[in-house]
């Protein structure tokens, strides 16, 4: 005899909460821009920030080097501990010495930066409490965080001084609820890079108001000529710090998924309680792939310094080209970046009047000159554009040559348009999005 079913009497499967409140803003623009590039014109796409899409960028042989040796080894195979291997969180220790004092014990191995943040993230917020991200800054954070009914409250990145952090404004934000502040240094999409002083400034904040910082440091080191990276835990004094960073960029192997978190708690605040919260974390996904980690001491230790000086070369010298060649488009304010690889330029969109914000222009740029620039609708951010710098010279050169074409073709000095042509970029006021 059949039971008689104790469950739904017809089938209704839903996605959950999580999955339908969770969006990647970047890559659904992307991939919903409905307009075809021109068939005269090959597309360049200077939106996604993947320095590996046009072969040009590689990583030395001393890491695909341990990569090969791990693929042999019976090791790499195995699973690892949650949070990684013994010997690959002490070489992250090691190598993120600058940091502060690291052990192995600091480490948590994740996939990806990402995944480094979300650890990050969910071992400090509870859903209805709310984390501080800088706007414009790579959305990452909302597609985590948002799902799980973890709010955002933006603070204010100041585009006539360096995109530094509109202090005021940081301070404002805070509200008993808060339980992160985010620190992305050097920036996406702005390229700043913050000098000790502000850094110390945005410590001081976060002291005051008794708020631990998430430090997205994935661009460490990529800072060009003149300026300098500090690691905002090595300047904290009390102020808790949870620092994500990884191989991606600047061994430019972001496919290969290999991430970090490093907990700094000089004075104990965190106590036991978040470091066992970010391994039974970790134990979610049982660690990131064995196979990386296996090889990530090699690849930490011996990566010659020459590799790097050599990425940072050329994307220092692609910035100054993209700088000097889009001063010359009417209409357009590049920023020039201090770090990381990417130039947000300003739009003043009020000397393109057939022109209705900056998302049309790109989907325009697209459609006549077939380049690709990411709108500022990615970073909450509108009336700019970010472009990336880690394509070939030439592509990005003829990239400015449309782009300034592009202006040219499109631009309306109207009598009127002339007064506010020098300040019509507006900056959104602070909004909070759940
Ligand atoms: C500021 C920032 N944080 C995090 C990430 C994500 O890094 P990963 O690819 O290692 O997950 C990126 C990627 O572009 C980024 O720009």
């Amino acid at each position: 005899m059949s039971r008689r079913p104790l469950g739904r009497k017809e089938w209704d499967v839903r996605a959950s909460t999580l999955a339908q409140n969770t969006h990647n803003t970047i890559r659904s623009i992307v991939e919903n821009l409905r307009v075809e590039p021109n068939p005269q014109k090959d597309l360049i796409a200077l939106s996604i920030g993947d320095p590996t899409t046009f072969g040009n960028l590689n990583p030395p042989d001393q890491v695909l080097a341990a990569v090969r040796e791990s693929v042999e080894s019976h090791a790499s195979r195995g699973y690892a501990p949650a949070k990684g291997q013994q010997e690959a969180r002490q070489a992250v220790a090691e190598y993120s010495a600058h940091q502060g004092e690291v052990t192995a014990d600091d480490v948590v191995l994740a996939s990806g930066t990402s995944h480094a943040i979300e650890l990050a993230i969910t071992a400090l917020a509870d859903p209805g409490q709310n984390i501080l991200v800088p706007r414009p800054g790579f959305m990452i954070y909302q597609t985590l965080a948002v799902g799980l009914g973890i709010r955002i409250k933006y603070y204010s990145l100041l585009p006539d001084e360096q995109w530094k952090v509109d202090i005021d404004d940081l301070e404002n934000q805070i509200d008993d609820d808060t339980a992160a502040i985010i620190v992305i240094n050097p920036s996406n999409p702005c390229g700043s890079v913050y000098d000790k002083q502000h850094l110390c400034e945005i410590v001081d904040v976060a002291s005051r108001n008794h708020v631990p910082i998430i430090a997205d440091e994935i661009y460490e080191h990529f800072v060009f000529s003149g300026h300098k990276f500090h690691a905002i835990s090595s300047l904290s004094e009390d102020v808790p710090v949870l620092t994500c960073s990884g191989l991606t960029k600047r061994f430019l192997v972001p496919g290969w998924r290999m991430g970090w978190v490093i907990v700094h708690d000089r004075h104990n605040i965190f106590g036991k309680d978040i470091r066992n919260g970010l391994n039974n974390l970790a134990s979610r996904i049982l660690g990131p792939s064995a196979l990386v980690q296996r090889a990530l001491p090699s690849i930490l230790k011996y990566t010659p310094q020459s590799f790097f000086d050599e990425v940072i070369l050329f994307i220092e010298s692609q910035a100054k080209l993209a700088y000097e060649e889009l001063r010359r488009a009417p209409g357009l304010r590049p920023i020039m970046p201090q770090g990381a690889m990417y130039m947000m330029i300003g739009i003043k969109m009020a000397l393109f009047p057939s022109i209705k914000n900056e998302f049309q222009f790109v989907e325009c740029l697209v459609k006549e000159q077939s380049v690709f620039c990411l709108p500022g609708k990615c970073f909450e951010y509108p009336n700019y554009m970010r472009i990336v710098l880690t394509v070939p010279e030439a592509y990005l050169r003829e990239a400015c040559q449309r782009i300034i074409i592009f202006c040219k073709e499109h631009i309306d000095y109207g009598e009127k348009r002339k007064e506010v042509a020098n300040d019509d970029i507006t900056v959104p006021h602070n909004i909070e999005v759940l």
